[in-house]
């Protein structure tokens, strides 16, 4: 399995069926996150095609680790589940299908070291009150669309204000960024 060749088709595919899938920049940056922060469980929300889940279960091997992805639609976990198995990843990524909203209060708490959250924008707040307990100590969220999306993310903007949460915010690429907060 040509696993580059099989994510470019995958990435032509999303473009053509406007899957919003991760930038390659953003690919390459949530790797090196990966190796920098030595992760070895990880969680993400918004799985889609797995595109985004194949990349990181890439460098998660390279680590020993592992992985969770939650998606709420079933077209789209069925075509991540195929995705995750023809390219050899199913030993890594373990695919929930369900609401993240419903499913993050199930998952046993402070056994994630990074949180990508890539779901529901408008949610993004939720997405990471329910996560937050899931993390462990040091551990820390990537939260993907924070500039493009910032309107529908006012929110969770007001939240980290008011609570007075660090925050840093990160362009990957000319059309958006991504924001990293550890959990002290
Ligand atoms: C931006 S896409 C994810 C793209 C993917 N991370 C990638 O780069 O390949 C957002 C996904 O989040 C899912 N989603 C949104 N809200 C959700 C929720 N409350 N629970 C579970 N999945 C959700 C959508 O079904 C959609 O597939």
């Amino acid at each position: 399995m040509d696993i580059q060749q099989f994510l470019l088709d995958l990435r032509a595919h999303g473009l053509a069926n406007t899957i919003p899938n991760i930038s390659d920049e953003n690919a390459r940056f949530l790797k090196d996150m990966i190796h920098i922060g030595g992760v070895k469980n990880l969680l993400e929300i918004g799985t889609a095609n797995g595109y985004s889940t194949i990349h990181l279960c890439m460098a998660l091997r390279e680590n020993g680790g592992k992985m969770t992805s939650i998606d709420y639609s079933l077209p789209s976990y069925n075509e991540a589940v195929e995705n995750i198995k023809q390219t050899g990843m199913d030993d890594i990524a373990t695919l929930i299908f369900g609401n993240a909203l419903i499913e993050l209060p199930k998952l046993p708490k402070e056994s994630f070291d990074m949180i990508f959250i890539d779901g529901q924008k408008k949610r993004t707040i939720d997405f990471f009150e329910l996560s937050y307990p899931l993390l462990k100590s040091g551990g820390f969220f990537i939260i993907d669309d924070v500039i493009k999306f910032s309107e529908k993310m006012s929110s969770f903007y007001e939240f980290l204000a008011e609570k007075k949460i660090a925050h840093s915010i990160l362009q990957i690429d000319a059309d958006d960024g991504v924001m990293l907060i550890v959990k002290r």
